[in-house]
């Protein structure tokens, strides 16, 4: 029996290279290994775009297409949609009676969000309880761990405690969850802040190649080297960063050799990065094409996903039920 994981992402938009190896290139890695459950976390989508809800469901099918042409597969991972499984619900509702207010009061992105998205009003109750959310998202699978990237931590770690609440006063029901810690590896967007879909700084895994080669263009390098013949320093530039995951070792080598003694202009190292991670992107592209010309195919594996996932919950479900003599 291969051991179990569990994460899921909230639909806010096409996912780009950022959220690839922030998340999606360990997942495709672990899927291998473990027993995988991801799922599209469509309500915690909601707790924070509750007045526009309109795009929820076209960013989910986005996502589902972005994940399969990454190489996410039926045969090896479990994939679903969290608001098909009602079972989230009935969970999320009994954790929240023993889930002391305090504990999310306190938890760090909480405030943060609050503060972050001033534009919105995020003083309701589902906010709140966000956590509580994602706790039955995970221990309704009773995973060994949960693979996700380090801002994450903490909503596994009131996981860990509502978990150990629950089974303190019904009986040992759910095993505490592993955080997975995801090494990400260096990438800013095209501006050189954190790639974000918010900032319109990021390069979509689904941009064709013509956009992925604008954008690339526009990237900011050493922003020191004012012209071609000044010498350019790699260690301080986002493109080369690019190069290191994308271009052949040689090449990385080549650009880091050439930046420095001012024979290789930015243009050129950016014109020829852009025809590297285009290369990366043409098998994910090809993926896409195949899944997006057969939306039967997508809606098979998705029914598939949820009927598999339902089965888990009910089950859990029925130990919860009677756990607490209901
Ligand atoms: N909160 C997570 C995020 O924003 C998404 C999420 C919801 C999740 N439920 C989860 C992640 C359960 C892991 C496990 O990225
Ligand atoms: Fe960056 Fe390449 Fe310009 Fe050097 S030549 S500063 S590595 S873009």
């Amino acid at each position: 029996m291969r051991k179990r994981l569990l994460s899921g992402m909230r639909p806010t938009g096409p996912l780009h290279l950022g959220n690839y190896h922030g998340a999606l290139a360990n997942w495709v890695r672990l899927q291998e290994e473990y027993d995988c459950f991801f799922f599209i976390a469509d309500w915690h989508a909601l707790t924070s775009d509750y007045e526009k809800p309109d795009f929820l469901k076209g960013f989910s099918d986005d996502i589902m297409l972005d994940w399969l042409s990454v190489g996410l597969t039926p045969e090896q991972s479990t994939l679903f949609v969290q608001s098909h499984i009602k079972e989230h619900a009935e969970l999320f509702l009994l954790l929240c009676m023993i889930t002391p207010v305090p504990w999310l009061e306190r938890n760090p992105t909480y405030k943060d969000q609050i503060e972050q998205l001033s534009t919105k009003d995020l003083s309701t109750f589902g906010f709140l309880g966000y956590p509580v959310l994602q706790a039955a998202d995970i221990i309704m699978y009773k995973p060994f761990g949960v693979p996700v990237g380090v801002d994450q931590a903490p909503h596994v770690e009131i996981t860990r405690e509502i978990a150990r609440r629950f089974n303190y006063f019904y009986g040992p029901v759910f095993p505490e969850p592993e955080v997975i810690l995801t090494e990400t590896p260096k990438l800013l967007g095209t501006d050189r802040r954190k790639m974000s879909k918010s900032y319109g700084n990021a390069i979509f895994l689904s941009d064709p190649a013509d956009v992925v080669a604008a954008k690339v263009a526009t990237m900011i390098t050493d922003p020191q080297r004012m012209r071609k013949s000044d010498p350019g320093n790699p260690d301080v530039c986002n493109v080369f960063d690019f190069h290191k995951l994308y271009s052949p070792p040689e090449f990385v080598a080549e650009v880091n050799r050439r930046c420095r003694t001012a024979d290789i202009g930015c243009v050129e190292c950016k014109k020829r990065m852009g025809q590297y991670l285009n290369a990366f992107l043409d098998p994910i592209r090809e993926k896409r094409r195949y899944y997006q010309e057969r939306p039967g195919r997508v809606a098979e594996i998705l029914a598939a996903g949820d009927a598999k996932a339902r089965q888990t919950a009910c089950r859990t479900m029925e130990e919860v039920r009677a756990a607490i003599k209901l």
